[in-house]
């Protein structure tokens, strides 16, 4: 039986402090209402974003096994940055434990982090939903949010520039996977 909404709902709720669930309302309701304006499917963008984070409270130890026992699909994550993890791992919970089967759900949960080359509108709209939710706070923030309602691909360029532009500033590593969803997106909107 795939998952239903309310399932996921109460899934997110049991498996995440009361601010992350929050978090993952907020990012749930954005990406509900940029799916209707940018015409993905509104039930797919609520479940993609109610899992998202489910898996951001596990050790990492717990992560790291995850990794290793489903070597196939998390392909070798355990060499990205740590926390590239958690987005793979529920991505995998959700198809071997929670029966999930959408690709396109699936692959929005596990590329929420960093982008990938090739991104879906579904893809790109679980990460700007999710870096710009209500309770963010950031400066850019409000840029963002005004961005990602006029076109959303230009504002998932500028979005993804940010982000690695904060990890090299604060001196942490940019996965791989980022800098190929940037070249990506920069020549699918050039070209
Ligand atoms: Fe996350
Ligand atoms: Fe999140």
């Amino acid at each position: 039986m795939p998952m239903t909404l309310e399932q996921a709902r109460r899934l997110a709720e049991e498996r995440l402090s009361e601010k992350r669930f929050q978090h993952t309302l907020n990012v749930c309701e954005l990406a509900v209402e940029l799916a209707k304006k940018w015409g993905a499917d509104p039930e797919k963008a609520a479940l993609a974003a109610l899992l998202h984070d489910t898996a951001k409270e596990l050790p990492k130890e717990e992560m790291l096994h995850i990794i290793k026992d489903n070597a196939i699909m998390a392909r070798s994550a355990h060499l990205r940055p740590s926390p590239v993890w958690h987005g793979v791992c529920a991505a995998i919970l959700a198809r071997t434990e929670w029966g999930v089967e959408d690709e396109e759900v699936l692959s929005a949960i596990a590329c929420h982090t960093t982008g990938k080359a090739g991104m879906s509108l579904l893809d790109k709209i679980i990460f700007l939903a999710d870096m710009t939710s209500a309770e963010r706070t950031y400066p850019e923030v409000e840029y963002l949010r005004r961005r990602e309602h006029e076109d959303i691909h230009q504002a998932m360029v500028e979005a993804l520039e940010m982000n690695i532009q904060w990890l090299e500033e604060s001196g942490r590593p940019v996965d791989g996977e980022s800098c190929r969803a940037l070249q990506d997106l920069r020549q699918s909107i050039g070209g």
